[in-house]
């Protein structure tokens, strides 16, 4: 509890100090493509299916809790689909379950919202994927769907949604990056990069997520950080200072993706239906 309140103190002089600057140049905020309500505990709909939403909603915030022995990472969902998924431009899941199935790059074939979960386990949780038929898969799902619900099924993200940016045509700026870590990133996620248990999630180490993760991806991480990052003062870095501070990030070493945890689900017992 110490640790939190100290860590949290920290960051109330970190937004202090950045506030100013964010100020003068955050860009407006866009609103959701789609007309759907933020989570809202008293609108769920009354039983089983309400309870479903209600346990993925705890999953995505407390993933580390709730799921021992299927993520290795030190974070939460949360960490990077901020507020459980409900900012535009934050890993928002709004709309997320209109848009499956859908075709996947990486695995060369359509998947399911199931899938795009799974993957989530293996890389950025450096993790294994619950069974789809499990009560936390189902949990997952439904609280999705109802933060979904409204939005058009197949249809695709307006790209106001996403935090994905075309990246500056010239190669990033590490040492540069470096600077702009010590001044704006480090009271929090820590000179070493691996954040505070619970508060600030790790950026590199063990800890982090692993080299197959979305978010080791450099447009992935430049948008995210520019869009998201310091919190409490997003908007404040320019695109360029984002990606240079990225490129920082990922020049450090980070969990490598192990094959042993490919997902591997048990058929289902007879009398599941
Ligand atoms: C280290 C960061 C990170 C963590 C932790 C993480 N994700 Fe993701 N997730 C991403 C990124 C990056 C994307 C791709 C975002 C994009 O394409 O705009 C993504 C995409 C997704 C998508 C697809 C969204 C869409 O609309 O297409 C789902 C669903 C998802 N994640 C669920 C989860 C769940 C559930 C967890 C926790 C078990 C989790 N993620 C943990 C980074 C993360
Ligand atoms: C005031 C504290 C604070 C500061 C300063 C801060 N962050 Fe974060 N960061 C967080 C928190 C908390 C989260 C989890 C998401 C959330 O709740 O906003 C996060 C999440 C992230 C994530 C996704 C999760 C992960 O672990 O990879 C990245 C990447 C990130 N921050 C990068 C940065 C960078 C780069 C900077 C400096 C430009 C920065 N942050 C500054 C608190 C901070």
């Amino acid at each position: 509890m110490k640790l939190r309140a100290a860590a949290l103190a920290l960051g109330v002089v970190a937004v202090a100090a950045l506030a100013a600057r964010a100020q003068e140049s955050v860009a407006p905020s866009p609103a959701p493509s789609a007309a759907v309500a933020a989570y809202d505990p008293a609108a769920l709909p009354s039983g089983p299916v309400g309870e479903a939403i209600r346990l993925g909603r705890e999953i995505v915030m407390n993933t580390p809790q709730t799921m021992p022995g299927y993520v290795r990472s030190n974070m939460s969902c949360s960490a990077c689909h901020i507020e459980g998924g409900t900012k535009v431009r934050g890993g928002s899941f709004l709309g997320t379950y209109a848009r499956f199935p859908q075709w996947n790059k990486r695995a060369k074939r359509v998947i399911t919202l199931q899938d795009r979960l799974a993957e989530c386990f293996l890389y950025s949780m450096n993790g294994r994927p619950p069974a789809y038929a499990s009560k936390e898969m189902i949990g997952l799902v439904a609280y999705i769907a109802w933060l979904s619900r409204g939005v058009p099924t197949l249809s695709t993200p307006s790209p106001q949604d996403r935090f994905i940016e075309p990246l500056p045509p010239a190669p990033p700026d590490v040492r540069h990056g470096a600077k702009l870590y010590a001044q704006h990133c480090a009271l929090c996620h820590q000179p070493s990069g691996a954040g505070v248990t619970g508060v600030f999630p790790p950026l590199w180490g063990p800890s982090s997520f692993n080299d197959l993760a979305g978010m080791a991806h450099l447009d992935r991480m430049t948008g995210f950080v520019h869009y998201n990052m310091p919190q409490g003062a997003p908007g404040s870095l320019t695109l360029r200072e984002a990606y240079d501070v990225a490129a920082f990030v990922l020049s450090h070493p980070r969990p490598k993706f192990d094959p042993a945890a490919l997902v591997q689900s048990s058929p289902l017992p007879a009398g599941f239906f």
